[in-house]
């Protein structure tokens, strides 16, 4: 591990502060220090303005309109759609579909792909370290469907076993459904390599890719991963809108999702005929506004550049880590050799949720609970953690706030 004061300066922190108007902010008459980016993260002004350019300037609805407004809207809403392609490097625009977001794009594939193809006795194998959102998709399914659902164990590091990953792969394994990084533990799982394990079994994979798509370099076509779904608002960019990625020929003959306009050829009482994709899967008017803004957002990131990102964000990990080792008492949970920058810890027996609002009353954001992972807890034997997860505008000096006021936490409840 860097020692602290070796840490280089990868990117003009000071600027890209500048472009997030809320780091201006005070919270309960202090700075905020704003370490809860793996819930969600701040909005440079770019983005802001863009939502705000949209209803000023071009509000209008997509794709239905030949006026100057529509055209306007459908051309900045498709030209996000090429910018999500290129950000997780899809072959095609048909291949992705907007959804309000993660879970969404998780539900999507669970009730049409899911629907379609699982049948009575089929496994379906996600991990322990699974969010929510990545488990009761499929246990609805298979209970609906009577398949039984499997879980890969994860180690006392964070990491999960592949050992017993590969043991649990069969023939009638029909689905791989897997977190890439954790957003409890902070965990990189080496996705790939379960990808082609998969495929040989013959099961195809959707990879969560919430937290893993604004901190390392995506490249669906390289993972070769059926499936892919990540939201906007973890990457800069607004809430409400998020991206499945499903490679074309299985979108093509899976069943629709919802009814209503935009997904329709022609409709007559008798039968309906699908639009082509991506619009199969867009029913109704969607987010249009903060679909524009997440082009923004995505431009922001480009410009930034994810390795300076990542190397930034690294060595917060790192000089984070480090320090928190130092508080004696404190548990990191979640020490995996490849992880993002977000570290989870408990301290003594004293309840994440007290700490956290003795942060709060600092000015520091941090998350506390289970992360809606719990079963992931219970592996652990905690009620939850204490989580600062960092992004590309957080700073060493933030990280020494967040340790002093553990300190005082500690003292003020011990
Ligand atoms: N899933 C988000 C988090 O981990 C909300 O905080």
């Amino acid at each position: 591990m860097k020692a602290p004061n070796s840490i280089p300066e990868v990117l003009d922190v000071a600027s890209i502060r500048n472009q997030f108007p809320i780091l201006n902010r005070r919270v309960k008459e202090k700075p905020l220090v704003y370490l809860d980016n793996a819930a969600t993260s701040q909005k440079p002004q770019s983005v802001i303005d863009a939502i705000s350019d949209y209803y000023t300037n071009y509000n209008a609805n997509i794709h239905r309109g030949i006026h100057t407004l529509a055209e306007e809207a459908t051309l900045a809403y498709e030209a996000t759609r090429h910018a999500a392609q290129e950000f997780i490097g899809a072959a095609s625009p048909e291949e992705i579909i907007f959804t309000r977001g993660t879970t969404e794009g998780i539900n999507l594939v669970a009730y049409t792909w899911g629907r379609q193809h699982i049948i009575p006795g089929d496994e379906i194998l996600i991990s322990a370290m699974e969010h929510h959102s990545n488990i009761v998709p499929w246990q609805i399914l298979c209970e609906e469907k009577d398949a039984v659902l499997k879980i890969i164990p994860v180690n006392d590091h964070g990491e999960l076993s592949m050992e017993a990953y590969m043991e649990l792969l069969n023939e009638r394994t029909k689905l791989v459904s897997i977190v890439q990084v954790s957003n409890a533990l902070g965990t990189v799982n080496p996705v790939k390599e379960m990808i082609n394990a998969a495929h040989k079994a013959g099961a195809r994979v959707l990879v969560d890719g919430a937290q893993s798509a604004v901190h390392l370099d995506i490249d669906v076509q390289d993972l070769d991963c059926d499936f892919f779904a990540f939201s906007a608002h973890k990457v800069y960019g607004p809430t409400g809108i998020g991206v499945l990625y499903g490679k074309k020929e299985l979108l093509d003959s899976m069943p629709v999702f919802q009814g209503g306009g935009e997904m329709i050829k022609e409709v007559t009482f008798e039968k309906t005929t699908y639009n082509d994709l991506p619009y199969k899967y867009e029913a109704g008017t969607p987010n249009i506004a903060d679909t524009i803004a997440f082009k923004t957002a995505l431009d922001f990131v480009k410009e930034t550049g994810k390795a300076a990102i990542r190397e930034h964000e690294n060595n917060l990990l790192d000089y984070a880590t480090a320090q928190l080792q130092q508080i004696p008492g404190l548990r990191i949970i979640g020490e995996a050799k490849e992880k993002v920058s977000l570290v989870s810890f408990v301290i003594k027996d004293i309840h994440p949720q007290d700490i956290g609002i003795i942060l709060d009353n600092m000015g520091i954001a941090v998350r506390t609970g289970h992360h809606c992972t719990q079963p992931l807890m219970k592996r652990f034997g905690i009620p939850g953690t204490v989580r600062a997860s960092f992004a590309l505008y957080n700073t060493r000096e933030e990280i020494d706030i967040l340790i002093n006021g553990l300190q005082k936490a500690i003292k003020m409840l011990s």
